[in-house]
């Protein structure tokens, strides 16, 4: 694993809505270059932006138009070069977001593919024989192009899935993974993924990784040989290139296919989940960090410890607070909250992933879908930085902006947080203060749960030297674990060492150093 990624600590950034320095309404790159010092002081190292790349914008760019050109509203090519190389003069590092698994159906190859007359492009997408073939089993489109056939989809109906071919072929019109025209889409991918690197960038984030390979078995073996053959061609010219996954599968993604990272995602009613999103439309809030909750942290580490063992010497399976694509924490979880899960969270294994605005609390905001976006939308305004104009982000007119700015009464900004000590901001700059400083939080294979319990809300988690204390419930809790000698270096709320054990008050976390 490249050595800067164990001490990583990343900020993703949504580039519609960061911080728009041309008064358009919308963000782009130089806006995110004004901001650079902000990520660093905040205690992030390292970027992971969302596509920039010219597309139609139906899926908020997950729909890639021209993998080479940049979208004109983020700036020029130029700028995006300088911002990567501002990034690296601070000694950070950036990800692109590398669309692999779909183009937009307004790509060149898509165009191509779709014409009556073979060429070149004719099976990059996946194409049954004629209009009336159904692909069973897959969401497929007729009638748009003048080619007789279906082709599939991979998510919306503007997203044709290129052809990596399928693991075990059944029809005619399905090709085996090494057919040619299934090696010339890794190599186009490849190209892609060469030309970004050549411009400085130090990896990607890996959209839909696990949907390359079609009917694929269980661990995604197919899909894992893809990888493997397309990292280990990356990686003759950009050895220290790295990945991270859209997967959730560690053993696969980091074990078989050769991510250095996964991401722990928010999937209904998995470990994630339970943590900060538990709750639906009748009210019930069985979150582990609602106060009100009755979880224990054991279907978190049910979930959660079998995936991180299987690959703790060769990779980091990321804990995040959230993403484009989640509603955002601050939806249910109110400060106090916030804060114990993000302590958790930033003192957790793996590279964290802080997403723009949750270190202020930023909230969401119900609003009609834009992009592609639907419910995703409300995580996704503009980033609030003061009280001026737009919260800071933009200067333009406010009903230009790209999505309306939080203007209802008690909208946090960078700078209220600032101002108040207490803040969430604060406490998020003080763990990854300590996160920079502690060796032990660093590391990504020295979990060791010292006291979780099916019947109680409190556990306790150690880390080398570092002993973390949690109890998320509204009323104290003693804890069987012996922290005698040990010095508390961060509280939320307050807990103390007592005889061989440790008394958490309501809603707290201690990280001790032994
Ligand atoms: C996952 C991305 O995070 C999401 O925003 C996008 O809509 C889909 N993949 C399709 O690319």
């Amino acid at each position: 694993m490249q050595e800067w990624l164990k001490t990583a600590v990343f900020y993703e950034i949504y580039p519609q809505s960061f911080k728009d320095s041309n008064g358009d309404g919308i963000g782009d790159f130089n806006g995110i270059a004004d901001k650079l010092d902000y990520i660093a002081d905040l205690g992030c190292n390292a970027i992971w932006m969302n596509p920039c790349f010219d597309s139609p914008f139906k899926d908020a760019g997950y729909d890639v138009r021209d993998y080479r050109k940049v979208a004109s509203r983020y700036g020029t090519i130029e700028d995006l070069q300088r911002l990567i190389e501002q990034v690296h003069a601070r000694g950070m590092h950036i990800l692109l977001d590398l669309v692999s698994g779909h183009t937009s159906e307004e790509h060149e190859w898509f165009r191509m593919s779709g014409q009556k007359e073979p060429n070149e492009y004719s099976d990059r997408y996946i194409w049954t024989d004629s209009w009336f073939q159904r692909a069973e089993g897959f969401p497929y489109i007729a009638g748009e192009r003048e080619r007789d056939g279906a082709y599939i989809i991979n998510f919306f109906k503007c997203q044709p899935a290129l052809n990596y071919g399928f693991l075990e072929p059944k029809e005619h019109w399905q090709k085996p993974i090494d057919h040619p025209a299934c090696l010339a889409t890794r190599a186009a991918v490849v190209d892609v993924m060469c030309y970004w690197l050549s411009m400085g960038c130090d990896g990607f984030r890996v959209d839909m990784a696990d949907s390359l390979v079609k009917n694929d078995d269980e661990v995604k073996s197919g899909t894992c040989l893809v990888w493997k053959d397309m990292f280990a061609k990356v990686h003759e010219k950009y050895p220290d290139a790295v990945f991270v996954s859209e997967w959730n599968n560690p053993a696969s993604a980091i074990g078989m296919a050769g991510f250095q990272m996964d991401f722990f995602l928010d999937w209904t009613g998995n470990g994630y989940n339970l943590l900060m999103r538990d709750y639906d439309l009748s009210g019930r809030d069985d979150s582990y960090f609602k106060v009100s909750s009755p979880r224990s942290i054991c279907d978190f580490l049910e979930d959660y410890l079998p995936k991180y063992e299987a690959i703790k010497d060769k990779g980091l399976y990321c804990l995040i607070t959230g993403n484009h694509d989640m509603v955002r924490a601050a939806y249910n979880l109110d400060e106090r909250e916030l804060k114990l899960a993000y302590s958790f969270l930033l003192t957790m294994p793996g590279a964290p992933f802080i997403y723009y605005g949750d270190e202020i609390g930023m909230r969401y905001q119900d609003l009609t879908g834009k992009e592609g976006g639907y419910t995703r939308t409300g995580s996704r305004t503009p980033m609030q930085w003061d009280d001026s104009l737009n919260h800071g982000f933009s200067d333009a007119d406010p009903s230009c902006l790209y999505l309306p700015s939080d203007c209802a009464s008690g909208a946090p900004t960078v700078e209220s947080q600032r101002r108040r000590e207490d803040s969430l901001y604060h406490t998020v700059k003080e763990l990854l203060r300590i996160r920079r400083k502690e060796r032990a939080l660093a590391a990504h294979d020295n979990l060791e749960i010292l006291f979780a319990d099916r019947n109680r809300r409190s556990f306790a988690f150690r880390r080398g030297n570092m002993i973390m204390l949690c109890n998320p419930s509204g009323s104290a809790e003693t804890l069987p674990v012996d922290a005698a000698g040990s010095k508390q270096i961060y509280a939320v709320g307050t807990g103390k060492s007592e005889g061989a054990g440790y008394v958490m008050d309501a809603q707290s976390f201690v990280i001790c150093r032994k």
